[in-house]
């Protein structure tokens, strides 16, 4: 496996020496291409030192003496993977500029390309920045966090370069290519962030959730080589690059893209937090403020999971996997929610723990599957969770028809 890592001038490229030796860890090749203003961050010297290999920079000064160098470069790469990639570097890619080797490079790659965004979170959020990624979105570049969090400039938001681990646990699937295909041939349903049930004209009742977790896990999906079906609620988090997604609102239109999308599914994963109460006739229009105050008469929403486990009788069946939000007693509940539903499996998620639950990065969860099995991971980024859980699914239901797949 051969990754082509661009790193380029931004601060989060104080992380890259951890990131080639996990990349090299898990048994990548590695070449690095440094912008000429990479080199201001982070050295050359620790870099070849850590790849074991000459790093590249300069188009017009090649390190080989033979043949052209971005071409050859690009041609043995099974992935280019820029991180940090900084806004300009973005932008020369979005505008196909080619007037630096890892631009050109860029062009002249037939290699999946992985971005990882790092930057102050006005730079990100800026439109210029979100419409270049938005370009390479739809081409087809797999953009990969930022992270939100403290910035090196002092602010918090969304910018921060993903962790190391993160990114090379993302490159290696992606870089693998096929021998890390093990959904490959299988129809996955996945439902993400929260549902919204209306009030009046203007106001919801919803919840905190972000769709973090079950992006990561449609992602992960992908990754594995899945068909992917994403049914999400209301986020601020970009479609995953290969996903089919469904963007829903209300319980009742979650309940009917995801009824549908199971229809000969293979596996269904939960990780919505869809509304479990709705009021029966929300006003059309706004509320009136009245001193006398509101009485909403609240009724329970549809019951998506319950609906799929008594499904469950008409073969072939998808394995059904639920995601339970607590609060208190945590296996207990979550325990009982697998039983009465009729689950598979469940993952019993705290959502009143620092570094777990609605919005963290991080998640600490508990597998729960209907043997008794109950398995507790440590805190680990969601997209840790999602590629445990995945590749325990895929061992447990699908190793058959993974073996059968090229
Ligand atoms: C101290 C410092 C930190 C910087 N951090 C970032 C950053 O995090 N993200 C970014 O997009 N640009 C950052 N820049 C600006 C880039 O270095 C600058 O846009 C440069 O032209 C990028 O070139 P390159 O993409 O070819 O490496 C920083 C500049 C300085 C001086």
């Amino acid at each position: 496996m051969e990754v082509l890592l661009g790193v380029t001038g931004c601060i989060g490229a104080y992380k890259v020496p951890e990131l080639v030796r996990l990349l090299r860890a898990g048994g990548a090749g590695v070449t690095v291409v440094m912008t000429r203003n990479a080199g201001w961050f982070v050295t050359e010297g620790t870099l070849q030192t850590l790849s074991q290999r000459p790093v590249y920079g300069d188009m017009f000064h090649p390190r080989t003496a033979d043949g052209i160098e971005h071409i050859d470069l690009a041609r043995r790469a099974d992935l280019l993977l820029v991180a940090p990639a900084t806004a300009h570097t973005l932008a020369s890619f979005a505008g196909g500029l080619a007037d630096d080797l890892l631009s050109t490079i860029y062009l002249a790659s037939a290699c999946p390309v992985m971005v990882a965004p790092a930057m102050n979170s006005f730079m990100y959020q800026h439109s210029a920045v979100q419409a270049n990624l938005e370009i390479l979105r739809r081409r087809g570049v797999e953009v990969v966090g930022p992270g939100t969090g403290e910035l090196a400039c002092g602010e918090s938001g969304p910018g921060r370069l993903l962790e190391p681990a993160d990114i090379a646990a993302k490159a290696l699937a992606l870089a693998g290519g096929k021998t890390g295909q093990i959904l490959a041939g299988l129809n996955v349903v996945i439902s993400s962030g929260p549902t919204r049930e209306p009030l009046d004209g203007v106001r919801f009742l919803s919840n905190p959730a972000t769709g973090r977790m079950g992006h990561a896990l449609a992602e992960a999906a992908i990754h594995r080589g899945a068909t992917v079906t994403l049914v999400s609620g209301p986020t601020h988090l970009p479609d995953p690059a290969g996903a089919r997604v469904v963007h829903v609102t209300r319980v009742e239109e979650m309940r009917h893209a995801i009824l549908e999308g199971s229809e000969g599914s293979d596996l269904v994963v939960m990780a919505a937090a869809v509304g479990d109460y709705r009021l029966a006739r929300p006003a059309a229009g706004k509320l009136k403020k009245s001193a006398r105050g509101l009485d909403l008469h609240l009724e329970p929403a549809p019951d998506i999971l319950a609906e799929l486990g008594r499904r469950r009788g008409s073969a072939p069946r998808p394995v059904l996997v639920g995601f339970a939000a607590e609060t208190d007693d945590l296996v207990l509940n979550a325990r009982r929610k697998l039983e009465a539903k009729n689950l598979d499996h469940i993952v019993a998620n705290p959502v009143n723990r620092a570094g777990a639950g609605f919005g963290a990065e991080t998640n600490q969860v508990t597998l729960i599957s209907r043997n008794g099995d109950t398995d507790s991971w440590p805190v680990m980024s969601k997209s840790q969770v999602a590629a445990r859980l995945l590749d325990h699914l895929a061992g447990v239901h699908f190793s058959a028809a993974a073996g059968t797949e090229g």
